[in-house]
């Protein structure tokens, strides 16, 4: 089946959203159409010719009608017709249940572009950055509730020490600071431990973003053998490079509510450390994983839009699909290697703040696979030991591009967009929310235009 209107499968942009800018210039605000109607169709000779049959049978004028192969249903076509604003309500609703039966998929939007109809039950996901209060405490584990195999089950002392971190997280709301920890010296030992061993490992393995950023940490944030950093002092110093900022978590979040948080540029961050009797295990993350392995690279702006892709991708997705950004999480943002002047080096902060792993992830020993989140996001994976599979990225720029791309195939009926300004997610499911984002991306080519100039008088 030919596509019917000026799209083909090579196409890299939204056709929908295509389609929405030309209604934007081609029609005056007041002239929106009946009903826009998308549906699914199987590719074969004959079925759009049956199918637009109906709306005749019908007698349901069409004033706009435009097909692209489907992302979301492989050998499948997607149509789009823009019902007249006079056609008989009730032939419209019918041709709709035909459609709920016949398709493969099925979007309706009425004559104000509000989505009526959806296959799919959306779950609910934060809309903006204060709703992260709704599930910042909605952990799998809390405070002083520890596996009986952990190294600090049996310390008292050091449980009542959990909980108190606990309860910092369990209290905090969107918009406060974070309340400020007098680690102990038995802390800040462990702490030395491990940051000294590290240190001297960085500039062999890290990246070169990493060991970019990490002196800047140095001398802004107090990092020193001697101090753990405060997340305040961190969270700060993230905001003004990339606009992420850190958040107390009492413990672990579900896959959803974490990559959620990651959509808003907000990282879910522990406080506490581990047990000072094995400062070189711990069973889950803490301060010395946060601070020495994520914090880094969430300053560099193309590590810092990559991750959020990844939160972005997760709003509203099936379970599923959920699963293999997880997934994707823990191969690039967890354990992900990249190629620089040659050479592979560590950017996952599991990897970052292990040494042993570390040095591990660079030998011979494991395999390494190129980036590819098709195969990535569906690769099984060991969560107590190195691990034995590592994924390849040849830069944050072409992992973010590969990852984007491969997040438009997720079978979402709308797409969503993060505003920095209101720090809030907009869906694009009306015409007046693409209307808006045109606006944006105009204002954005003129400033691109005008810089261009400026520079070739330069
Ligand atoms: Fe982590």
């Amino acid at each position: 089946m030919p596509p019917v209107y000026g799209t083909d499968a090579s196409q890299s942009e939204s056709d929908l959203l295509r389609f929405a800018m030309d209604s934007y210039i081609a029609q005056p605000e007041n002239n929106s159409s009946g009903m826009n109607i998308i549906f699914t169709l199987k590719e074969k000779a004959g079925a759009l010719a049956a199918t637009l049959k109906l709306f005749e049978e019908k007698q349901i004028n069409l004033t706009h009608i435009e097909s692209r192969p489907s992302k979301t249903h492989p050998g499948c076509y997607e149509i789009l017709v823009e019902c007249a604003k006079n056609s008989d309500q009730t032939s419209v609703e019918q041709i709709i249940e035909l459609f709920k039966k016949k398709a493969e998929s099925l979007m309706v939007h009425n004559s104000v572009s509000n989505l009526v109809h959806t296959d799919d039950a959306i779950p609910w996901f934060p809309k903006k950055i204060a709703d992260i209060d709704q599930f910042a405490n909605r952990v799998l584990s809390y405070g002083a509730e520890l596996e009986a195999d952990h190294p600090g089950f049996t310390d008292e002392v050091y449980r009542a020490r959990r909980k108190q971190f606990a309860d910092i997280a369990y209290n905090y709301k969107h918009g406060d600071k974070i309340p400020r920890v007098d680690y102990t010296e038995q802390e800040i030992s462990a702490w030395r431990t491990i940051y000294n061993k590290l240190i001297s490992l960085y500039p062999q393995h890290a990246c070169a973003e990493f060991n970019y950023i990490f002196p800047l940490l140095q001398q802004n944030c107090g990092y020193s053998p001697d101090n753990i950093p405060q997340l305040q002092d961190v969270s700060d110093f993230l905001k003004d490079c990339t606009g992420f900022t850190l958040r107390p978590v009492a413990g672990l979040l579900s896959s959803r509510d974490f990559l959620a948080g990651l959509a808003f540029r907000v990282f879910h961050s522990t406080q506490y450390i581990r047990h000072h009797s094995k400062p070189n295990y711990t069973p889950e993350p803490d301060v010395c994983h946060e601070l020495l392995g994520h914090a880094p690279l969430f300053a560099d702006p193309d590590f810092a839009q990559f991750s959020q892709e990844i939160g972005l991708a997760s709003l509203g997705a099936s379970d599923e699909m959920v699963e293999k950004l997880a997934t994707l999480y823990w191969f690039t943002v967890e354990f992900g290697v990249c190629l620089q002047d040659g050479e592979r080096k560590a950017y996952g902060a599991g990897l970052l703040s292990s040494f042993g792993e570390l040095q591990y992830s660079m030998s011979e020993e494991p395999e390494i696979s190129p980036f590819d989140p098709e195969v990535t996001g569906t690769t099984k994976y060991p969560i107590t030991q190195y691990q034995p599979r590592y994924f390849l990225a040849q830069s944050f720029a072409d992992a973010k591009n590969k990852l984007t791309s491969w997040a438009a195939t997720i079978p979402r009926p709308f797409q969503v967009r993060y505003n920095a300004y209101t720090q809030r997610i907009e869906i694009l499911d009306k015409v007046s929310s693409v209307k808006r984002l045109v606006r944006d991306i105009k204002g954005d080519i003129n400033t691109l235009e005008e810089a261009l100039c400026k520079l070739r008088h330069m």
